[in-house]
């Protein structure tokens, strides 16, 4: 592999790449995450809203099916949070913890104590800051252009002014969806990569159908941003459930009334593959993806395009 491709995040976390599989979710349970886990990146099982016991079947299951390093991503809002937590520490298999919607800080020595790297997600100089402070190992800066929930600032200004800022590993989040994605990324400082978009279109992705299709068919324009009236925005396909939402929004519905109208719709989409009424998360980067593909080859190919990448820049300085 090309050098630069290897960076101090492959040591710190006993990975081959620098590749994330972002927590999904609904999408990245033991399937998706073993599977990228095998392939040479960091699987990482999603914890959303689900209860401990659920979300310990997922890490029991993913240790069936891999041994190589996996994380599961923590949703600090989750009223299931302290049992997801204690589900966590009860398997050393779970090597990285990221974290979302919050602050880790009272988790934080619980975690290290049992030598869990913590990674929080942030979209902040700011948050970014303060996760420093409280102890995070390593932190993924995440751009508008993500899929699911977003933060204000695109990866190109957010990504260096969070290197700038802090002294821990960066990596990128929100709009990477093949090897020029993650060239750029490093050369904005950043050590290694998360992509959640184009792990969905995967076959080993544990999802409808037709909700990989919505990302194949997808253009550069498919998806907007919902919810900014709840405080939650979201980057979905624009369909027909976007659309309504977005009337809604306008006509100047409550949070509540907002809230319950986007209840069990990202499962809808997943599960039952209506990505009409379902709310089909994605990032832009989905108008660059024509293709489903086997997570090994996914990660193989952008490997490959990135180290031709990398040379082809050499090439040209000198
Ligand atoms: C369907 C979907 C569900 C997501 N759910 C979560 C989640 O539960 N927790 C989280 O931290 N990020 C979540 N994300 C964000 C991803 O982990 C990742 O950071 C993002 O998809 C990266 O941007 P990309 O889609 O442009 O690759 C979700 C993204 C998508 C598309």
């Amino acid at each position: 592999m090309v050098k630069a491709l290897h960076t101090e995040i492959c040591d710190i976390l006993g990975i081959r790449y620098p590749i994330f599989q972002g927590a999904m979710a609904w999408v990245s349970d033991e399937f998706l995450v073993s599977a990228v886990s095998e392939a040479g990146g960091l699987g990482i099982i999603a914890s959303g809203n689900a209860p401990g016991d659920w979300v310990e079947q997922r890490i029991i299951e993913t240790e069936k099916r891999t041994k190589k390093p996996f994380g599961v991503n923590v949703m600090l809002l989750s009223p299931f949070v302290e049992d997801v937590i204690e589900a966590i520490l009860r398997h050393d298999s779970v090597k990285v913890v990221t974290t979302g919607a919050g602050n880790p800080g009272k988790y934080m020595e619980k975690f290290k104590s049992r030598g869990i790297k913590v990674i929080p997600v942030v979209a902040s100089v700011a948050l970014a800051k303060r996760m420093e402070r409280i102890g995070a190992d390593a932190m993924i800066a995440e751009g508008n252009e993500s899929g699911g929930h977003v933060g204000q600032l695109n990866s190109m200004p957010l990504v260096p002014q969070i290197v700038d800022a802090v002294s821990v590993p960066i990596i990128a989040a929100g709009g990477i969806a093949d090897g020029r994605g993650i060239v750029a990324a490093m050369a904005l400082g950043a050590k290694g990569v998360q992509m959640g978009t184009r792990f969905i279109a995967s076959t080993e992705c544990n999802i409808s159908d037709e909700y990989k299709q919505k990302i194949i068919s997808a253009n550069d324009r498919s998806t907007v941003v919902t919810g900014n009236a709840t405080g939650h925005p979201v980057r979905v396909a624009k369909n027909r459930l976007a659309r309504e939402f977005m009337k809604l929004e306008a006509e100047g519905a409550t949070k509540e009334q907002l809230e319950e109208f986007g209840r069990g719709k990202l499962q809808l989409a997943a599960k039952e593959g209506d990505v009409q009424n379902g709310s089909v998360m994605m990032g832009q980067c989905a108008g660059m993806i024509n293709e489903i593909k086997p997570v090994k080859a996914i990660i193989s190919d952008i490997i490959k395009q990135a180290e031709e990448k990398v040379k082809e820049l050499c090439n040209q300085a000198l």
